[in-house]
Order: structure tokens, then C-alpha cells, then sequence
């Protein structure tokens, strides 16, 4: 009885169709890269996280990130903040992008977000979490919610006082990463932890950490009873996961096949994506570590992420690529 297992999530007043979602992954999920989830299956996308203190004082290149791809009906744009003057501040600019959902990122571990009081530091302030969610709440009808960590570190495991704060401020879906900020990424992800926080709130729960496979999702589903999974290290270069994990929950038996041919063939229309987004030059220089990961893993590919990683323009990649496509 997998079936019941593939549903669509209601966030606030908003529906979305399925419960797979793609993560907010600096670096990673531009407007090329969730196109092509979405076109594999993904339910629902977020950009990178964005400075809301950026967004404030009216930065072009943060009001870029927040542009949507034009396969994308809904959108959850990701911000990173440390206190409710800078929220109310960056609404005016975050509205005009028209999200779907505004989402708060708590579970970033990096410092130079983190000595501001931002991403997971907010771990360690859940009233300020409250606020700045009440906030935002406020000024908007635009469903706002929160990703975070199960706390900052091992001694502080926090993440039901968390999230108590954050429903009181008014949060619509708890999306947490099952590892502490000291954690990282290393380690296996406290499911455990995940399953308490679903069976201790009525708010939509998405479960993240540790989901490689179709499997895992399944599993995470079962085992946590979370409303959906969040796909993040296992869909880079991987957005096949979505079509096979939504086939494995509906019983469909066919089979999404990823030989080296459709990978390539994929990373290729990816590639040429970004260069509609953001033009050759930027897109073959920022494209790399995509591209490279689409291979991973695949017997004889060192030689041809050497290859990628010394490609400068479009015509150098058709070169490398051409065996590949049809
Ligand atoms: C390269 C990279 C960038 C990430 N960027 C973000 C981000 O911008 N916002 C966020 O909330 N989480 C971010 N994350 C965390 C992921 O969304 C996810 O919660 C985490 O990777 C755990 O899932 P996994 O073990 O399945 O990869 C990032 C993770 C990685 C590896």
C-alpha cells in the first residue's frame, strides 16, 4: 500500500500537488536546475536561499535568484535573516517576486551566516524566530515556513521548543534537516527525531536528510509519517529521483532508465538552460560542478570531468558531449 503514500501538501491556502520536493541548495538549485526537476517530477521548488538583508537595500543580483524558471507555477523563495527589522524591511522587494511560499532558512551552517545570528544560529533564538515570522506573517497572506536543524549541536538538541516558536509566530510547514549545525552533512540524519516532531504538531512536517534513492524517500515516508520528503544531495545531477521515487509510491512498474546516453543527454539540456538563463559565458563557468555530478560514479568518467572542468565555451562541451547525444 505504497499509493497513500504520494499526496499533495497543503501549505496555508496554498495546495501543492505532490509531496516531493526539491531543496533549497545554494549554488545548486538555480532557475536550469529546477526546470529540470520539474520537468522529472518534482513537486515543489525553492531558490537558493537569499540575503533578505540584500534584498532590502535592492540588490540586483539577489532580486536575480528569486526570478522564476518558466516551467515554475509555484515557488518557494528561501531568505536568510537574523531579526524581524530586516524582515519587515525586505518584504516590499520579496513581494514583487510573487512567491508562492516564503520560506526561512534556520539550518544554514556556514559562519560568515551564522556569526550574524542567521540560518542555524537561529536555533539557539527561537523567540526571534517567532517574530520574524509574525512579521512576515503580518504583511502578507503568502504562506511563510521554516527549515531548520534538530538544533546547534548535540548539547542543544532544541527542535520541538523551535518549532513550537515558530507555529506561535505563525509558520504554515516545518521542513527540518535531521542533523544538529555541528553535524553538518556528515553523518547519518535523526529520523527519529524527524517522526517526534511530525507526531507532535498538526502543520505539515517534510522530512530531510540522508534521501539517495527512491527507496529512501519510501522509507522516510513509512517509517517518519512526515507530509513529504525533500530531495537535496540525492538530486544533484539525479533529478531522475522524482519520476522513479513518484513511480515506486503510485505502483507504476515502468522503469526511468538513466544510462550514461540520458544522463549526458540531460546534463546537455541542463547546460543549455542555463545558457538561456544566464548566458554562455556564465552559465559554462558556473555550470561545472553540475555537470560533473551528473557522471559520478559512472565507470571510465574521471577523464570526462576533466574534460568538463577545462571546457569554456558551448562548442568545447557540445565536443565532449557529442558521443553522447543522438
Ligand atoms: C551544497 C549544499 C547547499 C545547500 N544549500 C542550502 C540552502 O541554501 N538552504 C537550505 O535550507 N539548505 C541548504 N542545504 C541543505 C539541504 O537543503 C538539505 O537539508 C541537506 O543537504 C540534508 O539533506 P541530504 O542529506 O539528503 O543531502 C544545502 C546542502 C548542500 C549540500
Amino acid at each position: 500500500m505504497k499509493e497513500s503514500f504520494f499526496h499533495p501538501v497543503h501549505i496555508g491556502n496554498v495546495t501543492i500537488p505532490g509531496n516531493l520536493f526539491l531543496a533549497p541548495l545554494a549554488g545548486f538549485t538555480d532557475k536550469a536546475f529546477r526546470s529540470i526537476c520539474l520537468d522529472r517530477g518534482a513537486s515543489f521548488t525553492y531558490s537558493e536561499m537569499v540575503s533578505a538583508e540584500a534584498l532590502a537595500r535592492n540588490s540586483e543580483k539577489t532580486r536575480k535568484l528569486m526570478e522564476r524558471a518558466e516551467n515554475e507555477k509555484l515557488f518557494g523563495i528561501q531568505i536568510f535573516l537574523s531579526n524581524a527589522d530586516t524582515a519587515k524591511r525586505a518584504i516590499p522587494e520579496l513581494l514583487k517576486a510573487d512567491p508562492t511560499v516564503i520560506d526561512i532558512n534556520c539550518g544554514c551552517p556556514v559562519p560568515k551566516v551564522t556569526k550574524n545570528g542567521a540560518g542555524s544560529a537561529l536555533m539557539k533564538t527561537p523567540d526571534v524566530i517567532k517574530e520574524i515570522i509574525k512579521t512576515i506573517v503580518g504583511e502578507t497572506d503568502i504562506p511563510v515556513t521554516v527549515k531548520f536543524r534538530t538544533g546547534w549541536d548535540l548539547n542543544s538538541i532544541n527542535y520541538l521548543n523551535f518549532a513550537e516558536s515558530a507555529i506561535e509566530g505563525g509558520a504554515s510547514l516545518l521542513t527540518m534537516h535531521g542533523r544538529t549545525r555541528s553535524q553538518g552533512y556528515s553523518g547519518e540524519a535523526d529520523w527519529e527525531s524527524i517522526k517526534n516532531l511530525k507526531s507532535n504538531f498538526d502543520v505539515p512536517v517534510i522530512g530531510s536528510g540522508n534521501i539517495f534513492s527512491a527507496e529512501d524517500a519510501f522509507k522516510m515516508l513509512e517509517t517518519t509519517g512526515v507530509d513529504g520528503v525533500l530531495f537535496a544531495r540525492g538530486a544533484m545531477g539525479n533529478p531522475f529521483i522524482f519520476e522513479r521515487t513518484k513511480n515506486l509510491l503510485i505502483g507504476n512498474e515502468s522503469i526511468v532508465t538513466n544510462s550514461m546516453d540520458i544522463k549526458i543527454q540531460t546534463a546537455w539540456e541542463h547546460l543549455s538552460l542555463a545558457v538561456h538563463y544566464k548566458g554562455e559565458q556564465t552559465a559554462c563557468r558556473e555550470m561545472k560542478k553540475q555537470l560533473c555530478s551528473y557522471t559520478k560514479g559512472e565507470e571510465g568518467s574521471a577523464a570526462l570531468r576533466n574534460r568538463i572542468v577545462h571546457a569554456e565555451n558551448l562548442e568545447e562541451y557540445r565536443d565532449i558531449f557529442k558521443e553522447y547525444l543522438p
